[in-house]
């Protein structure tokens, strides 16, 4: 049987693979960094929250083999338009629903679902295929899955405090529900946890990536550094 590294192809635009766990800055570093040096972003994590939105709105219980929630998704899939780091369904931006708490824990928990993760496999490459710049897109296993021929590959990481603190700032900024710095530090936990820990494509840093510890950089430090990375590795 052929395995999803097996099948991928040389793409015709360079990607950038930017994984990392939860609240390392892939994210918010790599939409700024796209946007300094006029190359496309794609959040693929915001395509697993689109699943995890579809399960609770529709009540499905997140269980593998979950056929109704593969069919739903694939439904989404056509209705869905991203720009930079903001998601369309139906043409209105889902971005800021796809962030709560509640989403957060569901996605990682959707994320375990193989033939929902070959689906956006699929989609993921299906989407490279079309566009005619660079990429940058961030997640957990752009470079060492979805994209192993990726043209630079980064593991962008920090430490867990640092990362708790960023997402506390994160959600006061967005004046979203702030529970307090330890119980945010137990769901990170929880999430790096599952997302390491899950059969099918964890996160894990692939051999050839380059290492980004982003713990004591500032944010612009980080996006000029990824600017330089980018700059010297690629002709873009
Ligand atoms: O990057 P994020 O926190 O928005 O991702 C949401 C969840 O989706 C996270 O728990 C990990 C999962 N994910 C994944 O398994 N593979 C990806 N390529 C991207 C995200």
């Amino acid at each position: 049987m052929s395995t999803p590294q097996a099948d991928a192809a040389q793409t015709k635009a360079p990607v950038i693979a930017v994984d990392g766990p939860a609240g390392s800055g892939k994210s918010s570093i790599s939409s700024t960094t796209a946007k300094a040096l006029g190359l496309l972003y794609l959040n693929s994590g915001t395509l697993y929250r689109l699943a995890a939105h579809l399960a609770i709105d529709g009540d499905i219980p997140i269980a593998k083999h979950s056929l109704e929630l593969l069919a739903l998704l694939d439904k989404a899939l056509k209705l869905t338009t991203w720009r930079g780091k903001h998601f369309f369904f139906k043409g209105k931006n889902i971005t800021s629903a796809l962030l709560s708490k509640e989403v957060s824990q569901a996605a990682s928990e959707v994320a375990a679902i193989p033939e929902l993760r070959q689906k956006l496999l699929v989609y993921l490459r299906e989407t490279v295929d079309k566009v005619d710049r660079a990429i940058i897109i961030d997640g957990r296993d752009i470079g060492t899955v979805v994209f192993p021929e990726a043209a630079l590959k980064v593991y962008m990481f920090a430490r867990i405090e640092a990362r708790a603190k960023r997402r506390e700032q994160q959600l006061i900024r967005r004046a979203m529900p702030c529970p307090p710095l330890a119980e945010i530090t137990r769901e990170i936990q929880l999430r790096d946890k599952r997302d390491g820990e899950r059969g099918t494509a964890p996160l894990i840093r692939a051999q050839d990536a380059i290492d980004f510890d982003t713990s004591d950089l500032t944010f612009r430090e980080c996006v000029e550094r990824f600017c330089m990375l980018i700059k010297s590795s690629l002709t873009l």
